[in-house]
């Protein structure tokens, strides 16, 4: 019987997961299933026991379950303590373990694919949701110059620059006037919307990567923005979802995938 894995969401029917575990499952010869499991949004611990006692070895948990399954893990990460929520959990006999895999994703993505340094560069970010909350003790391990955060509710980018202990700097938009940026990473989710963060004119520094999290919605509006404003390098976040399924795959397999074919894999099927 091959091991049993499985993405756990609501809504599930549209995750690419599945596709990509089959590439590495394929590649590294692994002897394994992965599936989707829509789960009732107020079912998500009924569901994650009814895969775990039918033989799952682990999931990965998308919107809106990543908060309760940082609750539901015995076992937790550093990362996934620090971002609150588990995108990853592995049964292990009775314990539960949960990880973060999304930041360190990013993190591969931007320095390994894209080729951008983060270290010693001046990093933005837009959004204090969970998004971007899964993302900052990652970004902060490259020891940029410095990371700043930028939300239109002030108060929610201040209470996550204090929970990180001043290495990261709260702003609103407007405060952003002036400053110069390489990486600018929008983990709001304004492109859901079609909506465009208000983002000052010239924060792109020269050779600047623009990075939206999200992917499959073409050209959002800020990467449209940012093309204008002469940023470098466009990328969407499909680099970042396979790199966290790596991530994740090498946690429960112990083999790290090549990230390469699943990503062009992806591209084609949205092209
Ligand atoms: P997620 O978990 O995807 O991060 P969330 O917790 O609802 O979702 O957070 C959404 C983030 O996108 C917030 O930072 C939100 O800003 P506010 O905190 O000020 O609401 C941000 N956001 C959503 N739409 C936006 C827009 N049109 N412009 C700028 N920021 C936006």
């Amino acid at each position: 019987m091959p091991d049993r894995y499985a993405v756990i969401g609501n809504p599930v029917a549209h995750s690419k997961s599945p596709q990509i575990h089959a590439e590495f499952a394929r590649q590294t010869g692994q002897d394994m299933t992965y599936e989707r499991l829509l789960a009732p949004t107020d079912g998500f611990i009924a569901t994650v026991e009814a895969f775990h006692s039918l033989g799952g070895r682990g999931v990965n948990v998308t919107l809106p379950f990543k908060g309760e399954a940082f609750g539901y893990a015995t076992r937790l990460s550093e990362r996934a303590r620090a971002a609150q929520a588990v995108n990853t959990l592995k049964f292990e006999g009775t314990a539960i373990f949960g990880d973060n895999t999304d930041g360190t994703g990013l993190v591969n993505d931007v320095t390994r694919n894209l080729g951008c340094a983060i270290t010693g560069r001046r990093v933005l970010l837009l959004g204090a949701g969970g998004a971007a909350r899964g993302v900052i003790t990652p970004l902060l391990e490259q020891q940029p110059a410095r990371l700043v955060l930028a939300n239109r509710t002030l108060g929610k980018a201040q209470g996550l620059a204090h929970n990180f202990g001043g290495s990261l700097e709260a702003a609103t938009y407007a405060a952003l006037a002036g400053g110069q940026f390489d990486l600018v990473i929008n983990a709001t989710s304004a492109s859901l919307t079609g909506a465009l963060p208000p983002l000052p004119r010239g924060v792109f520094a020269q050779g600047a990567l623009a990075y939206d999290m999200m992917y499959g919605k073409g050209e959002t509006p800020f990467l449209a923005f940012a093309r204008v404003e002469g940023a470098a390098t466009l990328a969407d976040g499909f680099g970042m979802l396979v790199e966290q399924a790596a991530e994740s795959f090498f946690i429960w397999r112990g083999v790290r995938p090549h990230t390469a074919p699943a990503l062009k894999l992806l591209r084609q099927a949205t092209d």
